[in-house]
């Protein structure tokens, strides 16, 4: 009943069918959301073909670039989801009262798949947002460790006006960026966040011209990729780890860390 009421066949689905494009470049892979006639609305399709991307992703890939086509990043969740009709092999939200609720949260949790790999230490993600990034287009660029977005960017967790809740991991970036009560803010007011706004509360890394955005990110990318890529995946993990330790903890972990990486450089020389 689950699979069919919440897209079971979105695994069959191939990348392209699912509105994405996906190039690997050396160290440097790229998702490109590509339904821009739709402003890259996202289905049960997207979250599970990005979550195939992330499971396939190769070993040397080090970067992991998101956009988007044409005028948005996205415009969130594909709204026919809340039709009777719903999206063709996908099902609608209008049967969802009839799953029980762990087949319901089985299918929630699949879609976060396609969220939680980018924040694998092995890689930095960068998502290159311009226009606009609503409801789970805010937190597809929230579930990437990086943001750099155009001037004409704008940011809304539209899911509280829906009366529905942000449940594609982006609430935990959210407070963890601007914090608790600029998180309320933004999500119980269902706003806009401008560009200027989002640099300053700390959601966006940089902010650039539209014309801009290619190369900002490509500079990022190639900054990123000058460290020493172990040595970077350790930090990464030792950073992600810092907030729910305690100093006497964080300083443990440094040692344990720091301890693999200079036998490791020792062994190499
Ligand atoms: N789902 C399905 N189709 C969409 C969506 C969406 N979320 N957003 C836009 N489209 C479609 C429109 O229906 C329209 O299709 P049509 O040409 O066949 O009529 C096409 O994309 C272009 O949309 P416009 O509204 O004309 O584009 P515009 O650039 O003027 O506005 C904007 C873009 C602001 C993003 C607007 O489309 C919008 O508000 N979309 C809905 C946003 C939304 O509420 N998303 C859900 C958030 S909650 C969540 O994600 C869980």
């Amino acid at each position: 009943m689950a699979e069919a009421v919440l897209g079971g066949s979105a695994e069959d689905v191939s990348i392209k069918e699912a509105g994405l494009r996906y190039e690997v470049d050396g160290e440097i892979a790229t998702i490109t959301l590509d339904r821009p006639e739709k402003r890259n609305a996202q289905t049960f399709a997207t979250w599970s073909a990005l979550a195939r991307i992330g499971d396939d992703l190769p070993e040397q890939v080090r970067i992991v670039v998101v956009q988007g086509e044409g005028p948005s990043f996205s415009a969130g969740i594909d709204l026919r989801m809340f039709t009777p009709e719903g999206v063709p092999g996908q099902g609608s939200f209008s049967s969802v009262a009839q799953l029980d609720n762990v087949s319901f949260e089985q299918r929630i949790e699949q879609a976060q798949q396609g969220f939680l790999w980018l924040r694998r230490p092995e890689i930095v993600s960068i998502a290159a947002v311009h226009g606009h990034a609503i409801g789970a287009g805010f937190q597809l660029a929230l579930a990437c460790d990086l943001r750099i977005v155009a001037d004409d960017v704008k940011f809304c967790m539209k899911e509280p006006a829906l009366g529905l809740v942000p449940d594609l991991t982006g609430t935990k970036p959210l407070v963890d960026l601007v914090g608790t009560a600029k998180a309320i803010d933004i999500c119980l007011t269902a706003r806009f966040v401008d560009a200027q706004e989002a640099f300053r509360i700390g959601l966006a890394e940089r902010v650039v011209s539209g014309a801009e955005l290619t190369q900002a990110v490509r500079d990022k990318a190639a900054e990123l990729l000058s460290t020493n890529r172990d040595a970077a995946t350790a930090t990464k993990r030792l950073l992600q780890g810092a907030r729910g330790r305690t100093l006497e903890e964080q300083t443990a972990a440094e040692r344990v860390e720091q301890a693999a990486r200079i036998k490791a450089l020792f062994a190499l020389s």
